[in-house]
């Protein structure tokens, strides 16, 4: 297969878009693809300082480079969640994330959870009933936490994050399979700034996994291929797999029910829903981030414990 633009040898085909490209030509597309979302869902502008979450996969890894390369002053936060599965899973991100900083002369945050509260994610998810004590649940509150404590703290006015169209729409899927209008509502490329909530944007929306992939291999960047240890038998994976097998049979199926209903939203599908589904938020009485119920937030609550145990009171 011939690159469209320049008839050399094409290194991708991308069905959905009738587009096949060589290496370079591929890499362009794939920056000017990224601009053009980050435009037409107004998710930033070169004014705002941009907070890149990096767990140091391809997607975030991709995002970061791409959003450097359109000269954004984009910086990066990586959260390490103590998390070893036999592969050394947290350790060797990190070492991922802090390499592809510095090779760039990036600035990057590193947020340690077991440093900062004396436990990883794998003994807070033990202790807490939340998700029943399964991690990812756990690991998602504190990731959330972290993200938007570090984003107001050091001034930024936009969280990025790396998901793909697999990830959106298997959330999409998700949500329409248990009619959770709520969340439906709420879901999109950009969720607005509020009641100290950052904005939150998700850049790579448009491309299928395999595209970020080829993206980051073509670049050259070194990335983490495993997955992490406690995702596997995740629902979500299940569904990857079932919109994998719809996408083969009808090309372009993943990415039309997507912006299809990012259209119907626009059009106004979800609009009273979304008043209703905007609850007003309190500050947490501990840390001071915004919270639904009035009083301590659930991250307050799930490290309360150990707060205690990194701060005695002092005895007279
Ligand atoms: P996940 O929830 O693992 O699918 O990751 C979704 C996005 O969250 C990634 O693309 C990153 O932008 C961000 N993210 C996940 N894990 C981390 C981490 N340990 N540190 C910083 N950002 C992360
Ligand atoms: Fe959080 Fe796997 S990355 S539980
Ligand atoms: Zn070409
Ligand atoms: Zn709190």
């Amino acid at each position: 297969m011939r690159c469209r633009k320049c008839k050399a040898r094409a290194v991708i085909y991308m069905r959905q878009h009738r587009l096949a490209l060589c290496k370079d030509h591929f890499l362009e597309w794939f920056v000017k693809y990224t601009q053009e979302t980050i435009r037409r869902y107004r998710m930033f502008t070169r004014q705002d300082r941009i907070l890149v979450a990096v767990s140091g996969g391809k997607d975030s890894l991709a995002l970061w480079d791409v959003l450097w390369q359109l000269g954004y002053q984009a910086d990066g936060l990586y959260i390490g969640l103590g998390i070893d599965g036999g592969i050394q899973y947290s350790d060797r991100s990190r070492s991922l994330v802090e390499a592809f900083a510095r090779e760039r002369g990036l600035k990057l945050i590193v947020e340690d959870v077991r440093e900062a509260y004396g436990e990883g994610i794998p003994e807070m998810a033990r202790r807490s009933r939340r998700g029943r004590g399964k991690p990812c649940s756990v690991c998602g509150l504190v990731k959330r936490h972290i993200m938007n404590r570090v984003a107001r703290e050091q001034g930024y006015t936009v969280l990025a994050t790396g998901h793909n169209l697999d990830d959106e729409v298997a959330v999409l899927f998700g949500n329409v399979m248990t009619w959770q209008v709520g969340y439906l509502a709420r879901q999109g490329p950009v969720l607005p700034e509020r009641d100290g909530l950052v904005r939150k944007v998700k850049p790579l929306v448009r491309f299928y996994e395999r595209e970020t992939a080829a993206y980051a291999l073509l670049r050259g960047i070194r990335y983490i291929y495993d997955e992490c240890p406690f995702a596997q038998g995740a629902t979500s994976i299940y569904y990857k797999e079932l919109l994998n097998k719809l996408e083969e049979s009808r090309p372009g199926a993943k990415l039309q029910f997507y912006l299809g209903f990012l259209r119907a939203k626009e059009q106004g599908a979800f609009a009273h829903i979304q008043e209703q589904a905007e609850e007003a938020l309190h500050a947490c009485e501990v840390c001071g981030q915004p919270t639904t119920a009035p009083g301590m937030c659930a991250f307050c609550r799930l490290t309360a414990p150990l707060r205690v145990s990194l701060n005695p009171p002092v005895s007279a």
